[in-house]
């Protein structure tokens, strides 16, 4: 068995990486390196560079590798970015999708496991958000990564390969100070970034119908995430057909206040936050309902919002100093 890991450079494809080689999986990365860092991979894991949108690529790798299951995670990720240049993220996002799943099918690989997001359920108005909650996304973003979806499942019954979509929440931390992300689009990195400028965190909105009036996240740490992916992926291994798709979450929300006071915690630096207005698109609050991943993968977070923020700071240290 070799698995081929799209976007295996990035943030958490390289944590899948670490996770599957650590089991003894076989894995191969593919990554054009637009965001991603070769040196996150460990040892021994080949890094084959270029895009996971060319043909001639994909058919040389999934033959030259022996591949038998694909984790595809290469794809552009930033909603605000998608809003202006919503072209180039059904582009990317779904056509890319469309010719990775071609080169799959013409492969006779049976095996297939796709990045999605929580970005496609939208502002659902419930307690716990479930797999079945309808599906209404609010940004190109997320409707790329809910067509993705759809033409994974379809891909799946058209060309019989077992498929898995896993709808990622809020995704934080770092299995070692050296895989952290660099990026600064989440709320987290963008605390650490205010106070390494010697700024107050922001917080926008405190007038949310939430117990404090700030928005509440599920946030889950990018090392029991990578784990869920190693379930998911010996599932299909084990011979699951057809398709599954399933929020990787904790169940638990956290407010962005309780966030910002945990950071300041964790980073000394206990400063009060500015709060502003609210940003338009941001739902009150989104937290999963993490059971399905405990019956269908026997997958259940295990880490904390603590330590993902303290792994985020050592991580942030690295990268920026502070
Ligand atoms: N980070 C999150 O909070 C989050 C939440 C939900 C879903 N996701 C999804 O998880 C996946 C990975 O996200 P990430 O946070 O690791 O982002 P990232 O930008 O760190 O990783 C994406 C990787 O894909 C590579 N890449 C992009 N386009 C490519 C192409 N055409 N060919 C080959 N490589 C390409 C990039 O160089 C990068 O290394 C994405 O699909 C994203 O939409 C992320």
């Amino acid at each position: 068995m070799t698995w081929l890991i799209t976007g295996g450079a990035g943030y958490i494809g390289a944590h899948v990486a670490r996770a599957m080689a650590g089991a003894r999986e076989r894995v191969v990365a593919l990554d054009d390196l637009s965001a991603g860092v070769p040196a996150r991979l460990p040892e021994g894991i080949p890094l084959v560079r270029g895009s996971a949108q060319d043909p001639e690529l994909l058919k040389r790798v999934l033959a030259e590798h022996s591949v038998t299951g694909v984790v595809h995670l290469a794809a552009r990720k930033q909603v605000g970015e998608s809003v202006a240049q919503p072209t180039r993220y059904y582009q990317e996002n779904v056509g890319g999708l469309a010719t990775l799943l071609e080169a799959v099918a013409e492969a006779g690989i049976e095996r297939f496991l796709f990045s999605s997001s929580a970005a496609v359920y939208g502002n659902p108005d419930v307690d716990l958000i479930t797999e079945d909650t309808p599906c209404a996304p609010m940004s190109p973003y997320g409707e790329t990564k809910l067509a993705g979806e759809w033409l994974v499942r379809a891909a799946g019954r058209a060309h019989g390969i077992a498929t898995v979509c896993l709808r990622y929440f809020n995704v934080a931390g770092a299995a070692a100070p050296e895989l952290a992300d660099t990026g600064v689009f989440n709320v987290i990195p963008m605390v650490f970034d205010r106070l390494t400028r010697d700024q107050a965190p922001r917080v926008f909105g405190d007038d949310y119908p939430t117990p404090d009036g700030t928005c509440v996240r599920d946030y889950i740490h990018v090392a029991d995430l990578a784990e869920a992916h190693l379930m998911a992926a010996r599932r299909l291994d084990a011979g699951a057909t057809g398709d599954l798709t399933v929020n990787i979450g904790r169940g638990e929300g956290v407010s962005v206040r309780e966030l910002v006071a945990l950071i300041g915690e964790v980073s000394g630096d206990r400063r009060a936050p500015l709060v502003e207005g609210r940003r338009p698109g941001d739902a009150p609050r989104a937290v999963a309902s993490a059971g399905l991943a405990a019956r269908e993968l026997g997958w259940t977070a295990r880490l904390g919002v603590r330590e993902m923020v303290e792994s985020a700071w050592a991580g942030w240290r690295l990268h920026h100093g502070g």
